[in-house]
């Protein structure tokens, strides 16, 4: 019994030195960690989503070409596809870059609504978004910037002309853009925005920025308001050439109906210079050089615009000519 005792005793007091000891002594530092290597991007390392819109305008095809031609030059991995008009095509395709770990994604959105869980995805993910083109109408928080036209700005431009065509008023007709996009949007606000009281909208319907739609849409204005119709408001180069051909099966000569068109493509430009388009709203799809510049400076951690928007002119058939040469569009 006595001896028990004892050894409990010890087994107590050595318990109670070996607490000591470990109060008193320094902790160890754990071993530090090695700094993560932070990983410098360059044009040649650099993986690019480009979930192109479609294929629906000669705009278009400059802007799927500038993102080409800018990847190949500078060495950027662009994965590209074309969604064809459809949002969902689109979606589907930033989800494939981003369960490929792509480093950056350029989405050009056909319409400005439904981005929020995508955009969400790409960001839980860690690959930053920068909305080309259009807009976007989302939380700023999910995608880190925005590059391309002012759209409100456009329509204003070309509420103004169409002011300076039809001093005195009358009555016109709007061919607009694909339904829910930004560009569409923001045209149509911009016009109103600026338009002349004495000038009447008729009608406004979409030619989904196609020359295809254009076309049909304009011989239907022209069945149900014939010569009423003194100008047309129309969002796109490609769509204003459809209409020229519905105006000119209906037998009317260059001018007989005002038309402001937006874009500044070669077509328009042809078309100013056989004096069927009075006025052209430029819109610059040139886009691919600045984008990748921004998406590098994104990626590594400089200072970059969370917003920036292109320069763009007025063009009017007296230089139109001229100018139809150095067009790069
Ligand atoms: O978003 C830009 C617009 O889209 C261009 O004006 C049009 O031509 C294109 O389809």
């Amino acid at each position: 019994m006595k001896v028990l005792k004892v050894v409990s005793n010890v087994a107590l007091l050595m318990v109670l030195v070996f607490s000591l000891v470990a109060c008193a002594a320094p902790a160890t530092p754990a071993p530090a960690a090695a700094p993560a290597e932070k990983k410098e991007f360059t044009y040649n390392t650099m993986t690019m989503c480009y979930p192109q819109l479609g294929a629906e305008s000669d705009w278009r095809t400059a802007n799927t070409a500038s993102f080409k031609e800018t990847a190949g030059e500078l060495g950027v991995r662009l994965i590209f596809s074309d969604a064809q008009q459809k949002q969902e095509n689109q979606i589907s395709a930033m989800r494939a870059c981003i369960a490929q770990g792509v480093n950056i994604i350029a989405l050009p959105p056909v319409v400005e609504d439904g981005w929020d869980a995508v955009l969400k995805e790409a960001k839980d993910a860690g690959i930053p978004v920068i909305i080309v083109d259009r807009s976007v109408k989302a939380d700023k928080s999910l995608y880190a910037a925005h590059i391309g036209s002012n759209m409100v700005q456009e329509g204003e431009k070309a509420g103004n002309e169409m002011n300076k065509l039809l001093p005195d008023g009358g009555k016109i007709i709007e061919l607009s853009g694909t339904t829910g996009s930004g560009a569409a949007t923001g045209r149509a606000e911009g016009f109103r925005k600026t338009l002349n009281k004495n000038i009447e909208i008729l009608d406004s319907q979409t030619g989904n920025f196609t020359r295809a739609e254009g076309k049909p849409v304009m011989e239907a204005f022209l069945k149900k308001y014939g010569a009423d119709i003194k100008g047309a408001f129309i969002h796109n180069d490609d769509m204003a050439i459809g209409a020229i051909e519905a105006m000119k099966a209906a037998g009317l000569k260059p001018g007989d109906i005002k038309v402001v068109s937006v874009d500044g493509t070669r077509g328009g430009f042809q078309a100013m210079v056989d004096g069927w388009i009075q006025a052209d709203v430029e819109c610059n799809p040139l886009l691919g050089p600045q984008t990748m510049e921004l998406a590098l400076n994104i990626l590594n951690g400089k200072p970059f615009e969370a917003e920036t928007l292109t320069k763009e002119e007025v063009y009017y058939p007296d230089k139109a000519a001229e100018l139809l040469p150095s067009r790069k569009y």
